[in-house]
């Protein structure tokens, strides 16, 4: 279930707020510019991008009129036990993005299947936002943040972009992504 913990940026180890209620969630991300959304999940989500794609048509549309998005595309990790380069590939992709970083313009995304977990860095504090299929999550321009996609990476989620290289990062110097929970951890803990 889609899951957020947030915690103080100083302190990892303290959980402010801990919530799988939709209103919740929404509450709390509001203040940031955040939109969390869910779409109705469709049948043929494990299929080929154009699927995924055409699966989602009207929220999709709906959604570039509104967000000014040119480009939509579908990013997909799905563990492969057969693949003797699979665990340095998984590593590799999730490597990329585990360090804080900001955009020029929001980060949208939709997730068909799996999970993944956005952390946004702002007002002195950590919002770890672990996304399932289903969810939708905008990340606001020049917001500080970070996503783990776990150890075995296993999602499948639609991306949104104004410009071409709109998923190029800006790397912070002093990231603290690394001292917080990882998605893994984070689905791992009980609900208190
Ligand atoms: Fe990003």
């Amino acid at each position: 279930m889609s899951l957020l913990q947030i915690m103080p940026d100083h302190d990892p180890d303290r959980v402010l707020l801990r919530t799988q209620e939709r209103t919740e969630i929404t509450a709390a991300l509001a203040p940031l510019g955040v939109t969390f959304d869910r779409w109705t999940l469709r049948s043929n989500d494990g299929g080929a991008d154009t699927d995924v794609l055409a699966a989602y048509r009207d929220e999709v549309d709906l959604l570039r009129v509104n967000g000014g998005f040119r480009l939509v595309d579908v990013v997909r990790m799905a563990p492969d036990d057969e693949d003797p380069q699979w665990p340095a590939t998984a590593r590799a992709a999730r490597e990329k993005f585990l360090d804080e970083h900001t955009h020029t313009e929001d980060e949208v995304r939709f997730f068909a299947q799996g999970a993944g977990c956005f952390y946004l860095h702002a007002g002195g504090k950590v919002y770890a936002m672990v996304c399932e299929a289903g969810d939708l999550l905008s990340v606001p321009a020049n917001t500080r943040h970070w996503f783990d996609m776990g150890e075995r990476p296993n999602f499948t989620a639609i991306r949104f972009f104004q410009e071409e290289d709109g998923w190029v990062g800006a790397f912070v110097a002093d990231s603290i992504a690394r001292r917080f929970p990882g998605l893994d951890q984070l689905r791992g803990a009980t609900v208190a």
